[in-house]
């Protein structure tokens, strides 16, 4: 299958784009590299050992995006363009309304006419705020999102659902849990911007260095050690699942809403633990007080992709936080 692959040079995207390679379709590139580099598309280049297909095209320049879906015609389409940064969101709310939103829209009124028989979404679990039950299913009711990122994410949910309704698209709506860890050739992975805000950025640079110590933000929730539980999940099994849905959706004609996760849930101190143990580093930190917003505990029900697609996370939590150290170590900072 030819797929359009929005953000397809950013830290998720550039390993689906991999993925598809090795399945056998042909990825086609629309990224206008405001958050990766243009590097990463040789960088893929170098790990599949093929020319890739890009444009440095904004979703938002109505005419540019025009004329790629016209010369390209894909068959599928998977939307990882978006602005992702929580705490940016909640700083600049229209700049995430915009881009995630209004963008959004922009590349459904482009589509429109064009025989897209699968349409793929990075959603997110934030949609499910704080759970009532753990592990978390599909069925669970979304909660009024705490930042405008989070909202972005429910709004398009809502969004795609509405518009492809009676269309021949089929729709995949993917919630993502966390996504670590980097392709294993260490070649491509997730980009350092800023101080990191997320676990596991920050951790591989008190490793390398770059910071003093690591601030565990809490550590009296009401779970075993005191931090708070995620699902991390590796972003090669991650991008997997986007081969997956895309295949079972066009080959079933069905829509699709699924968690991605692998059903394990890891406290800070674990993630701490577990990282010291597989590099042999010691990560200096200290307990802080609570983030804002964080949410105690979370981890996915992933019965639904297992049985449905076969679907199943080949990587460990120790696989990802060596194939983050990796990436972090090749990194020129
Ligand atoms: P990323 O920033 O690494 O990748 C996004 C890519 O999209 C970048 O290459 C960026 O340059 C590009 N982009 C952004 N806006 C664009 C536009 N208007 N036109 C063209 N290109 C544009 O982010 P990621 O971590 O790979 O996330 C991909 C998707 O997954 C996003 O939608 C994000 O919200 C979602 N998601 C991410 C996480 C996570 O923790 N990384 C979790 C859940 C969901
Ligand atoms: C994980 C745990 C922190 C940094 C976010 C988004 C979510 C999704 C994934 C996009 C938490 C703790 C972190 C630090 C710490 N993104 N932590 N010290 O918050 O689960 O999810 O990224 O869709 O929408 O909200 O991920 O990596 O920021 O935090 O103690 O310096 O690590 O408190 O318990 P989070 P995270």
């Amino acid at each position: 299958m030819k797929v359009l692959v929005t953000g397809g040079a950013g830290y998720i995207g550039s390993h689906t784009v991999v993925q598809l390679i090795d399945a056998g379709h042909q990825p086609v590139i629309l990224d206008d590299f405001r958050n990766s580099e243009k590097s990463v598309i040789f960088r893929i280049e170098e790990i599949v050992g093929k020319e890739i297909t890009y444009y440095n095209t904004d979703i938002g320049d109505t005419p540019e995006l025009k004329k790629v879906i016209e010369s390209e015609k894909p068959e599928g389409i998977i939307h990882f363009a978006a602005d992702k940064a929580v705490g940016e969101s909640v700083e600049n709310p229209l700049k995430y309304y915009k881009n995630n939103i209004v963008n959004l829209i922009n590349l459904l009124d482009v589509i429109k006419g064009y025989d897209i028989k699968s349409f793929v979404f990075s959603s997110s679990c934030t949609v499910y705020g704080t759970p009532d039950n753990i592990p978390v299913n599909e069925k669970a009711p979304m909660k009024r999102a705490t930042s405008p990122y989070g909202y972005t994410k429910a709004a398009g949910e809502r969004i795609l659902t509405d518009f492809f309704k009676n269309k021949e698209t089929n729709l995949c709506l993917l919630r993502y849990f966390n996504p670590v860890g980097a392709h294993p050739s260490g070649l491509i992975g997730e980009l350092p911007v800023g101080i990191p805000n997320n676990l596991i950025p920050y951790v591989v640079q008190v490793a390398a260095g770059i910071r003093k110590e690591l601030t565990v933000h809490g550590g009296d929730y009401e779970t075993p050690d005191g931090t708070c539980i995620r699902d991390y999940i590796h972003v090669m099994d991650l991008a997997d699942s986007h081969v997956k849905s895309l295949e079972y959706s066009v080959e079933n004609r069905e829509d699709l809403l699924l968690n991605i996760g692998t059903g394990n849930g890891s406290s800070v101190l674990e993630i701490i633990n577990e990282f010291e143990k597989v590099n042999d580093i010691k990560i200096k930190y200290k307990i802080g007080p609570r983030r804002e917003g964080d949410v105690t505990k979370i981890f996915a029900d992933n019965s639904l992709i297992v049985k449905k697609l076969g679907w199943q996370p080949k990587y460990s939590l120790a696989d990802s936080l060596r194939d983050s150290w990796n990436w972090q170590k090749k990194l020129k900072l």
